[in-house]
């Protein structure tokens, strides 16, 4: 069914002016933009041309041109019988999306909505050996909705070797980390409860959790000039005050702002947990990226008892795999296990065994991987603090990622921006569970090192045509789901 938007809660969104000449090519930039935040939601029915206009004050021209222009942006399609319906522009291979964009940048553009790099040196070969390994499976029929043994074996040896003493059975490999979290939360949580989230957090686990019927219950996290932290007794109001059920925590180099929450806090937190009875979900699929030899901290979950940990292979191998595991005590696996057979049957068998391949070669894929973001995070972090001084940017101790602060709130109109120059960019709203964060973006360094000399530069040019939008509106910081 489609949902339709009121002119009142569109001019609440997009303000009311007034419009900087031409109006129409103003009016249309601004809905663009609240649509590319996630403030318009796709698949919305806006409100009439003569409705809009009346509620702006505009004339009907003004506001048919707009959505003329809108039309030729590919940020509307016109229905007959059905209106003005939002959808997000094609771009060759691929689309524009606020949560990923799927296949890639436009010729010549580059991609910065995703935080993950190509395949290391090593994953090819890793699949030729896997494959020759294949036929040991092939008498069998290929269902292991828990995972093939032997790595659930390998992961439970990981974690009991990080502090976290697991054994096989409380292992189940599932479809990243992404999967594991959706099973997580919907094992907790049976359909409907509150769940505690960072703000800012991952924008693909905000969604999974709203999709599993979650209220979420925003805990926004402490920002000094140092970066982001946690505050745990400020966390433990918040569990309180929210009612919630579970958490969805990600303390290991969180995305997007790379902070790492320190020994001394996983056990306060522990006890915060207790306190409220509340389970977290604890993703950690960036855990092993510490930069600058930055050690990782012993995993919360050795605190909590309770605790469901995900990982996966996405950031430290190849997001292509799709291979990742929870870690699911004893007396919750059973549900689980159940709630896994409602979403798929299990992970790929084939990409399992590659999975194996690499865990072999892991320190040496790892150390690659390190030297590179180092220097890309490096590199990043100097071309932007000479193209760009007036946005403010901490040096993550991890993780792939730059969350940098602007001067203004105008990371939506810094995207739309940036898209004339060949950048497709997250805003900062996506990464908020109910709103704001209009101040800022997230700029990840794993694009090619080619590509990486490009970035400041286009931003540098994006952010003074976005300076030159229209002034921000109160209502452009809440992003509102109509
Ligand atoms: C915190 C976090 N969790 C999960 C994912 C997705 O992981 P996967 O590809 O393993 O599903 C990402 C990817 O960026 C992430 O940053």
């Amino acid at each position: 069914m489609t949902t339709a938007m009121s002119a009142r809660r569109l001019a609440a969104l997009i303000g009311t002016g007034p419009w900087q000449p031409p109006a129409y090519e103003s009016l249309a930039a601004t809905i663009a933009r609240a649509i590319t935040d996630g403030r318009i939601p796709v698949g919305v029915r806006l409100p009439s041309e003569r409705e809009l206009a009346a509620a702006l004050g505009l004339s009907r021209t003004t506001s048919t041109r707009a959505y003329s222009r809108l039309r030729e942006l590919g940020y509307v399609r016109t229905r007959r019988g059905s209106g003005s319906l939002v959808e997000l522009p094609q771009v060759p291979g691929g689309r524009i999306d606020h949560l990923l964009a799927p296949a890639g940048p436009q010729p010549g553009g580059i991609d910065l909505t995703c935080t993950a790099t190509l395949a290391p040196i090593g994953v090819l070969d890793a699949y030729d050996r896997a494959l020759s390994k294949l036929h040991a499976y092939l008498p069998g029929t290929g269902y292991y909705p828990s995972g093939i043994p032997q790595l659930r074996e390998i992961i439970a040896e990981r974690y009991t070797r990080r502090g976290l003493r697991t054994h096989p059975d409380e292992v189940l490999i599932t479809s990243g980390a992404l999967g594991g979290a959706a099973i997580g939360i919907r094992a907790l949580l049976g359909g409907s409860g509150g769940v505690l989230v960072e703000s800012p957090s991952y924008p693909n686990a905000i969604a999974t959790i709203a999709a599993a019927g979650a209220r979420i219950v925003p805990y926004p996290l402490e920002v000094t000039e140092a970066g982001h932290h946690w505050d745990v007794p400020a966390m433990g109001q918040s569990m309180r005050d929210g009612r919630v059920r579970a958490a969805y925590l990600i303390p290991d180099f969180h995305n997007p702002t790379g902070a790492l929450m320190p020994d001394a806090q996983r056990a306060e937190l522990a006890e915060e947990l207790a306190r409220s009875q509340v389970v977290p979900v604890i993703d950690e699929s960036l855990v092993e990226l510490g930069l600058d030899g930055t050690e990782p901290q012993t995993p919360l979950g050795a605190f909590v008892p309770d605790a469901i940990t995900v990982g996966s292979t996405s950031k430290i191998f190849w997001g292509g795999l799709r291979i990742g595991w929870m870690r699911v005590p004893g007396r919750r696996m059973d549900e689980a296990a159940g709630v896994r057979l409602t979403l798929d049957l299990g992970a790929p068998v084939l990409e399992q065994l590659v999975a194996i391949e690499l865990m072999d070669d892991q320190d040496a894929i790892l150390d690659q991987m390190r030297t590179r973001l180092t220097a890309a995070r490096d590199r990043l972090v100097r071309d932007l603090g000479q193209a760009l001084p007036s946005w403010h940017i901490t040096v993550p101790s991890g993780g792939m990622a730059l969350w940098v602060r602007l001067p203004e709130e105008r990371s939506g109109a810094l995207v739309t921006a940036a898209l004339s120059h060949g950048l497709t960019l997250a805003s900062g709203p996506n990464f908020a569970p109910v709103g704001g964060l209009d101040r800022w973006v997230r700029v990840p360094y794993t694009v090619a090192e080619a590509d990486l000399a490009q970035v400041a530069p286009r931003l540098a040019a994006a952010w003074e045509d976005a300076q030159r939008m229209p002034e921000p509106r109160p209502g452009d910081r809440t992003r509102i789901v109509a």
